[in-house]
């Protein structure tokens, strides 16, 4: 899995009630249909993002393009179609080179549709700026002027300080939408499996922009710990509202098996690893929608608002239940999650996330390991993600004391050890290091 024990913070606040209309609009990002994508050399000018060093005297840094195309994954997205990996996925799945096919390149390059083609934009640049950042006609030549950020926004840039709408960019790939999904049937191929979560993937990715004092005063600061919370209410959303879905979450005569555990399939039948959790529904035998998210949202909702975390535990505990009796049961058991998850967006943009609550979700986070919650390894890497990136808040924030911090990266190490390995999982392991986690925390 992937981690990373450093965190810098910072992103912007939103005037929530707003975003959230834009995100019940979805998939309408920006307020304007987006213009035709004019490619990266549109952007790498050497006076415009293609500086080779960051300069001085201007908001942004200029060297965007060099950050992107020396160390960003995005820029070798359309390369990794040509590797022996996509051609055997390609070969399995039957639909010819996998850099060719429009369902590989709509998550591996920038790929819009051929009216929305500048005429040098290249698909083998892979993910390119408009990738993320919207096509740029409508904007290219007005955005250097420095209007406002909202009028780009309103000619299609995509508002990516926003976390619902970076949530929403980065999960269209990241796990899919309605237009481009990686199917069971593609991990089949060979495809591998994914996991994302917002913050550790924003910083993950290596930096083209620095929150300094200027980018606070254009776009604002997002704490880590809210940018985690909203990521998670988004993708439970999303997740939800494709299970909810009779046409999206059916494989003839199955249903969409990436929706669910990928383990509750995936284990050697020597392993009799199965248990019964404490706080939730399990059936032997049975495969279980992956709940991933929602355990995150029932720890996050427990310290913010315990009726919303009671209304989650209740309504998940029933997906997995009366879902699992019936395809109509199992929508209309997602039906009533994804409305709850939409509420916690707007919940989540208006919360503290201060020193105080950022310790009881670490607790809450380890508790539910305690309860059982952990037995599948998505929720354990979720937690150990989650974990991370509080105790990065705590780092950030300075809501810890130095000794505290130290034993906490300590006790970080043993969680990420034992998430290391999907196949190797064993929950006993992950609460056992959950214990260390606790123990750190001090009083
Ligand atoms: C819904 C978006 C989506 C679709 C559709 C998709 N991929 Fe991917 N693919 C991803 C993402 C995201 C990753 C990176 C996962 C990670 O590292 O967390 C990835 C990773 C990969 C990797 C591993 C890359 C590496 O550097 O290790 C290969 C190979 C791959 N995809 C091939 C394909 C092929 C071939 C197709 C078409 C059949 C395809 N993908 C369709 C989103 C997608
Ligand atoms: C995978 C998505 C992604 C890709 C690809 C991408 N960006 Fe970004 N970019 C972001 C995110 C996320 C931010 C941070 C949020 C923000 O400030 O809007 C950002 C911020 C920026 C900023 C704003 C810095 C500031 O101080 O306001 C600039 C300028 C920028 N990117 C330029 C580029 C250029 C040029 C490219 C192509 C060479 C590129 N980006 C490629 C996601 C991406
Ligand atoms: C157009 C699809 C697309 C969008 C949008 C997108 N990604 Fe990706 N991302 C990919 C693919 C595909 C890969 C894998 C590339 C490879 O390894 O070849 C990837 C890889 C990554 C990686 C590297 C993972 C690793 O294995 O090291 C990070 C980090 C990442 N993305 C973060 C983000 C973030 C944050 C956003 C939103 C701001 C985002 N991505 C938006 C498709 C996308
Ligand atoms: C409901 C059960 C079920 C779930 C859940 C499930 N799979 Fe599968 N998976 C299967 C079956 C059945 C096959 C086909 C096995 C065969 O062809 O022999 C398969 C095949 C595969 C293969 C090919 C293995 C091979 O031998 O080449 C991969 C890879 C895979 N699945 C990945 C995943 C991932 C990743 C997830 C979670 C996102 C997942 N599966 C969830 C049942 C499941």
């Amino acid at each position: 899995m992937k981690n990373r024990m450093l965190a810098k913070t910072c992103l912007p606040p939103m005037p929530a009630i707003l975003l959230f209309l834009m995100w019940l609009a979805m998939p309408a990002l920006a307020m304007e249909p987006e213009g035709p994508h004019l490619g990266v050399a549109s952007c790498a000018g050497s006076t415009c993002h293609g500086a080779t060093s960051p300069v001085a005297g201007v908001n942004v840094q200029l060297n965007e393009y060099v950050t992107w195309v020396r160390q960003d994954r995005h820029a070798k997205a359309y390369e990794a179609l040509l590797s022996e990996q996509s051609k055997r996925i390609a070969h399995n799945l039957g639909i010819g080179e996998a850099h060719t096919a429009k369902i590989c390149l709509d998550c591996h390059a920038d790929n819009p549709a051929a009216a929305m083609r500048g005429p040098i934009l290249q698909i083998s640049e892979g993910i390119g700026c408009e990738g993320c950042h919207g096509g740029a006609q409508n904007w290219l030549s007005s955005h250097t002027a420095g209007p406002p950020r909202a009028d780009n926004v309103a000619r299609g840039m995509t508002a990516t300080e926003d976390p619902v709408a970076r949530a929403t960019l980065c999960l269209s790939c990241h796990f899919g939408n309605q237009d481009k999904f990686v199917t069971h049937r593609m991990m089949g191929a060979g495809h591998p499996r994914m996991s994302f979560e917002l913050n550790t993937f924003t910083q993950l990715q290596p930096a083209h922009f620095v929150v300094d004092e200027d980018y606070q005063k254009r776009k604002g600061v997002i704490p880590d710990a809210k940018l985690w919370a909203i990521g998670q209410a988004v993708t439970a959303h999303e997740h939800m509202t494709v299970l909810a879905d009779s046409k999206r979450n059916r494989d003839g005569l199955f249903p969409e098996f990436v929706l669910f555990d990928c383990h509750s399939c995936h284990t050697p039948m020597s392993s009799k690893n199965w248990m019964p959790r404490n706080n939730g529904v399990r059936i032997p035998g049975m495969p279980h929608v992956n709940d991933s998210s929602l355990v995150m949202l029932q720890v996050l909702t427990n310290v913010l608002d315990p009726a919303l975390g009671k209304a989650i535990a209740a309504k998940t505990q029933a997906l997995h239940g009366e879902g699992s009796k019936g395809m109509a049961q199992l929508s209309t058991a997602a039906g009533d999650l994804r409305e709850l998850t939409a509420r916690m967006v707007t919940k989540f943009a208006g919360s503290p996330f201060d020193g105080k609550v950022i310790k009881a979700m670490i607790r809450g986070l380890v508790q539910a390991g305690l309860d059982g919650a952990y037995s599948d390894y998505s929720n354990a890497e979720q937690a150990a993600m989650a974990i991370d990136t509080l105790v990065a808040a705590m780092r950030t924030e300075k809501t810890a004391s130095e000794k505290e911090l130290q034993n906490l990266a300590r006790a970080l190490d043993a969680v990420f050890a034992a998430t290391a390995k999907d196949e190797a999982y064993q929950p006993a392991r992950f609460n056992a290091a959950l214990t260390g986690v606790r123990a750190a925390l001090g009083g």
